[in-house]
């Protein structure tokens, strides 16, 4: 099957031209062929030349028109719109049970967040159905394609029992490539001050238990979850296992956590609110993303991390929503990147090449995040001219049509 989708007003490629690292191309088109992009340029050098009467995109209607012609190539007339690649959200924890509305409510009122209420969420989701959460879970990724997340790689975190943690990954494996098992969220009530032995489970018998269903290992390295050393412990277990490193870090206060990550060559240490110089100095000459979540610091009033300072440095940046119960629970990459716009002084262009290619950077994945030929066609279709309004109309479902492997999902 091959699909042309032409007269693109903005395409987003991702593909750095000059200063621009997003690659724009005016009056685009893009050819699929079997997945993959096979052929990207300008609409007049198709390779197969539909004759279409483009509409402007203001006037065009909800949908898009598309048609049969010749050769079985469908072809898409985006209508002077926008097209960007799929977001790539390197960042959630869907597998839950249950939710905290009533302590996002008092935060709201005033209550400071606190890791520690990831334990009411532990009891749900052990108390939960394997069926149960996974209709929730596919519920999310509908959600989440539905604004035009292709890709989205997935925590457990919410078992911390050997039994629980295994349902979790093995839930995730379902969906996406990209698990990580994180049995190191935090310390659960039955082993209170006992957190070295809790590491020793984690380490030994969750980790045979999990390992065959998950690509990363990651770890809370903060106060009021896992020290520096227990987190190293964690991480190298994990890699030992065959797993790859990515580390909470720096959420709640300053630590070693970057400098941890960056040490082990973690591909991503994600948070990064409370960053210090030396932090940023070691993320810069590394091959470390750091992973901005703009929705944890919107919902637990946190300060904003400056990403313009970690960019103007060097550090390669990613955008995710980390979707959980707790400290952020939007699935939206468009309001993230809204956030990150407006609170974190990234430019637009900077933010959605942070939530597509820096995605696919922080989980080392160089088929997805941009629109070349070769790459996955997971491509979204914008009710804009301009990539801008992502950011400019924050809130307005902006998601017209989305590709993944070249399938019309949306
Ligand atoms: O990424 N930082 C730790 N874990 C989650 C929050 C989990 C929760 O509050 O339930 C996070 O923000
Ligand atoms: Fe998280």
């Amino acid at each position: 099957m091959r699909i042309l989708i032409t007269n693109i007003g903005e395409l987003t490629t991702n593909v750095p031209v000059g200063e621009d690292p997003c690659g724009t191309l005016h009056d685009a088109a893009v050819l699929i062929e079997d997945g993959r992009v096979s052929w990207v340029g300008p609409a007049a050098d198709a390779p197969v030349a539909p004759s279409i009467s483009a509409e402007p995109w203001g006037s065009a209607p909800a949908g898009i028109s598309s048609a049969e012609i010749d050769g079985g190539v469908e072809v898409v007339d985006a209508g002077g719109r926008a097209v960007i690649p799929g977001f790539v959200d390197s960042h959630s924890h869907l597998v839950f049970g249950g939710d905290r509305a009533a302590e996002f409510e008092a935060r709201m009122q005033g209550q400071k967040y606190a890791a520690g209420g990831i334990r009411s969420t532990v009891a749900a989701t052990r108390a939960a159905s394997d069926d149960e959460l996974r209709i929730r879970l596919r519920g999310f990724l509908d959600e989440m394609l539905a604004q035009g997340t292709t890709a989205v790689e997935i925590k457990s975190g919410y078992g911390l029992d050997v039994k629980t943690e295994e349902r979790l990954v093995r839930l995730a494996a379902e969906v996406t490539p990209e698990v990580t098992f994180l049995g190191a969220h935090v310390v659960p009530a039955e082993y209170a001050d006992r957190g070295d032995d809790y590491v020793d489970l984690v380490t030994g018998e969750m980790l045979d238990a999990c390992a065959p269903h998950a690509k990363w290992i990651d770890v809370f390295c903060e106060t009021g979850a896992f020290s520096v050393p227990q987190s190293r412990r964690v991480l190298e277990a994990g890699i030992a296992r065959g797993l790859q490193p990515r580390v909470h870090a720096s959420q709640l206060g300053p630590g070693e956590g970057v400098r941890l990550a960056v040490d082990l060559g973690a591909a991503s240490v994600d948070h990064g609110t409370y960053l210090t110089d030396e932090d940023v100095a070691a993320l810069a000459g590394s091959s470390t993303v750091l992973t901005l979540l703009p929705g944890v610091e919107f919902s637990t009033r946190q300060p904003y991390p400056d990403a313009r300072r970690l960019i103007d440095a060097g550090v390669t940046v990613a955008i995710a929503c980390d979707t959980n119960p707790g400290s952020s629970f939007t699935s939206s990459m468009p309001f993230c990147i809204a956030v990150a716009v407006r609170d974190m002084r990234m430019t637009v262009a900077e933010a959605i090449h942070a939530a597509t290619a820096g995605g696919a950077a922080a989980l080392r994945r160089d088929d997805i995040g941009r629109i070349a030929p070769g790459m996955r066609a997971d491509l979204v279709l914008l009710k804009a001219a301009s990539r801008v309004h992502l950011a400019y109309r924050p809130g307005v479902p902006l998601v017209a049509a989305v590709w993944k492997d070249g399938v019309r999902a949306v």
